[in-house]
């Protein structure tokens, strides 16, 4: 066994740097986005020139896979560096909220890290905020806070990063915020007071032809020696990308195609593992895990989508998906299932990564936990038209 790991740890791939196309990855440039870094640095240019408390908030927002987050953390590495070069001292923070879902955990996180305020527990949201805001007056320092899809916190917490310390007694906030969010959940985030507070709105439109052009180019020179992508290959992949607009979506090909040539031992990339790999990849979900569905899971796939579509929101609860799916069964003619049963049926819906599904505690764990229930990858539009033709193929 010793041999084959050794021949695979060592031996030949077409990956030079494969980590490169990771997605935590924030490759040194953004080609095709240095007006928008520029923007967001001149939004901040305030935390580094005046003084005393005061909150700048920038939302960033577009379709999946066009840089927002990427700029985010690019801004993030730099910033600080150079606002502590003009004596100033601001923290940058970036928090992904579909891991960080309420403003205390967040807050307990960042106070832990960042201001050695430990054993928070038993604390108070408010009490936390006023320790915070204790800490950055103390240093005369500002914190920007990254809030990545923004959406799944909600704007009542977001606002309450920014709003809530003017109540205290230290008068303004020093905590500012670059808010990133896909464009069509965005809306459901605002609301009155918070979208009164964002100074900026940075809209980002898709990648075209040329941009990719530049952009894949730049990063399959990173990922992959030399050639290992042809130029017919390049352009397969520029092409497939300019469809979506989406940059990820011809790094993700790149990244399984690679993978393929190295399982086939072959030194280069050829058509067909493009085509393969475009299967894989986001935003054509794999259709085979549809088609393995079982009728109730589809039933149960329908209803997601189609609530999350018509309320034009970006998740839901089983209760809500439940009443939904007692439609779906009816429309077909089927007796709806009860709800454990029902909730058996989202648990497989989540394994196989069609759905997203979080636990978070309700009222601060005092009334229990309840299950959050969105949709990663696939657009609740398409989703609903494949499961709804899967059911009508079936039916044949
Ligand atoms: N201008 C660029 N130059 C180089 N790489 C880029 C550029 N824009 C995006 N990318 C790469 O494309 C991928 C997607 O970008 P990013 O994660 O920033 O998208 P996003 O807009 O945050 O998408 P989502 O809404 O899905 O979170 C990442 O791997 C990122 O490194
Ligand atoms: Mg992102």
């Amino acid at each position: 066994m010793g041999d084959i790991v050794e021949k695979h740890l060592t031996g030949d791939s077409v990956f030079k740097e494969e980590s490169t196309l990771f997605r935590e990855y924030v490759p040194d440039k953004l080609p095709r986005r240095e007006k928008e870094i520029a923007r967001l640095t001149r939004d901040f240019k305030p935390l580094t020139s005046k003084k005393g408390a005061f909150s700048v908030n920038v939302a960033i927002i577009g379709n999946a896979g066009i840089g927002k987050t990427s700029i985010a953390k690019y801004f993030m590495e730099r910033f600080p560096k150079s606002a502590e070069k003009v004596g100033k001292k601001v923290y940058c923070v970036y928090y992904n909220c579909y891991t960080y879902r309420t403003k205390s955990s967040i807050l307990r996180h960042l106070l832990n890290k960042y201001f050695n305020v430990f054993s928070t527990r038993g604390f108070s949201d408010n009490e936390l905020l006023s320790d915070l805001m204790k800490s950055l007056n103390k240093q005369d320092s500002h914190l920007i806070l990254i809030l990545d899809e923004a959406n799944v916190l909600g704007g009542e917490d977001i606002l309450s990063f920014i709003y809530i310390p003017e109540a205290f007694e230290f008068g303004q906030s020093r905590i500012s915020t670059i808010l990133i969010s896909r464009l069509t959940e965005f809306n459901s985030l605002l609301n009155v007071q918070l979208s009164e507070r964002i100074h900026d709105k940075i809209q980002l439109s898709g990648y075209n032809e040329d941009d990719l052009r530049e952009i894949l180019g730049y990063r399959a020179e990173l990922a992959f020696k030399n050639n290992v992508v042809s130029t017919d290959v390049f352009d397969q992949v520029v092409s497939i990308a300019a469809n979506t607009q989406n940059a990820r979506h011809g790094i993700e090909i790149f990244y399984h195609a690679g993978k393929i040539a190295d399982q086939e031992e072959l030194s280069y990339i050829t058509p067909e593992m493009v085509r393969k790999a475009k299967a894989y990849v986001y935003p054509e979900l794999r259709s085979s895990v549809l088609e393995e569905l079982k009728e109730q899971e589809l039933f149960v796939s329908i209803a997601i989508a189609r609530h999350l579509k018509k309320d034009n929101i970006a998740h839901t609860s089983i209760d809500e998906v439940y009443e939904f799916y007692k439609i779906v069964c009816e429309e077909n003619g089927e007796t709806p299932q009860a709800k454990v049963t029902f909730r058996r049926h989202i648990d497989v819906l989540a394994k196989t990564g069609i759905i997203y599904k979080v636990v978070e505690p309700v009222g601060g764990g005092k009334r229990g936990r309840r299950s959050i229930i969105t949709l990663q990858d696939i657009p609740a539009e398409v989703l609903e038209e494949k499961c709804t033709n899967i059911l009508e193929k079936n039916e044949k």
